[in-house]
């Protein structure tokens, strides 16, 4: 039986949406990457992409596993390092969902009808599943799970999920009064860590960077498509000559994520200044894009070229995630009364 860790513990889900975009990126991933190479904050970190979560809007066998196996790929591309923090796929933990069961018999379906996110879904369109309606409680399986004998479990996540950080305590605090065990309670409320508003990246219409606004730039774009992707971008119908405002140029906002301080500050300027068009503007963007993500892209070759290399990180991390959630499970079982 694996010891249980003396740790933090750091958790958290990733969407496989697709292949990354510079939201994904400047909102989350480069906090992810950070956290784990971040000496001081020695913890015990868990990272999955969360398919289980996807199937409740996305019912596409071949989509789903791409998609899946692209989020590994970019995050490796991109800098995690599964040497300091395990990457894995939330379904080759099949504790997760077991325990969801059980929690699932402990929660009201009133408090899931409250869910923020639930409704939001709802009003966009998407069927009110059984699935979507207790994803949050999946949430809370996948964090818990993980935290048994930390001693902190943290989750580094965006704004968007502060409700579901709650919904993961009053779901360990209803398990720990109804189970115990009393004097050692087997689940550690956890702390979400809210993510950097700065990240707030807007996409090429200006509005939050998002793939079902159809506004995203991909990390991986390159040449031409990369070139159309910035070429989109909506500016307003200032002429060449006159003078524009920085402070409402998606071009600049986008810029300040990948160009040197200096080049950012004689954009500004040159804007306030007139005589430079958006055309100059997106070239600069255009280029800057282009050699920030430069390593990155290479290093996304080299992952290719190496087959099962990807499998393999996911398979390691799984197998460490379930010597975790295998034990964590049995006690559960035995504190419920499932022997
Ligand atoms: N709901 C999260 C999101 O939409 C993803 C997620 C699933 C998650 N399980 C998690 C995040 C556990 C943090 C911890 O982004």
């Amino acid at each position: 039986m694996a010891v249980p860790p003396s740790l933090p513990v750091v958790v958290s889900g990733i969407q496989p949406s697709g292949t990354l975009h510079l939201g994904n990126y400047f909102g989350a991933l480069r906090q992810h990457v950070a956290l784990a190479d971040d000496e001081s904050r020695r913890a015990e970190a868990y990272y999955f992409i969360v398919n289980y979560h996807a199937l409740t809007s996305l019912h596409d066998r071949e989509a789903l596993e791409r998609y899946t196996f692209d989020v590994a790929l970019d995050y490796l591309a991109l800098g995690f390092d599964p040497e300091k923090a395990h990457l894995f796929v939330q379904s080759d933990v099949p504790q997760v969902t077991e325990l969801t069961w059980i929690f699932l018999c402990l929660t009201p379906v009133s408090r899931l009808e409250l869910g923020v996110s639930y409704k939001d879904k709802v009003d966009q369109g998407l069927p009110a599943s059984g699935g979507l309606l207790t994803y949050p409680v999946l949430q809370a399986a996948d964090i818990l799970i993980y935290g048994e004998g930390a001693s902190g479990l943290v989750v580094p996540v965006g704004a968007d999920q502060r409700q579901h950080i709650e919904m993961t305590r009053d779901t360990a605090s209803r398990f720990n009064a109804a189970f115990g065990p009393e004097e050692d309670p087997l689940f550690v409320l956890p702390e979400p860590l809210i993510l950097d508003e700065v990240a707030v990246v807007p996409g090429t219409d200006g509005r939050k960077m998002s793939k079902s606004y159809g506004n995203a730039i991909g990390i991986f774009e390159e040449g031409a498509e990369l070139k159309r992707s910035v070429m989109g971008i909506v500016t307003d119908s200032t002429p060449l000559e006159a003078p524009k405002d920085p402070e409402g140029s998606n071009i600049v906002a986008l810029y300040k994520l990948v160009a040197p301080p200096e080049e950012v500050r004689r954009m500004e300027e040159e804007h306030r200044a007139g005589g430079v068009g958006y055309g100059e503007f997106k070239k600069r963007l255009f280029e800057a894009l282009r050699d920030y993500f430069a390593p990155m892209r290479a290093r996304r070759e080299e992952i290719l070229a190496r087959p099962g290399y990807v499998d393999e990180v996911l398979a390691d991390g799984a197998a460490r995630a379930r010597e975790i959630a295998g034990p964590t499970m049995e006690r559960v079982k035995r504190a419920v009364g499932l022997m």
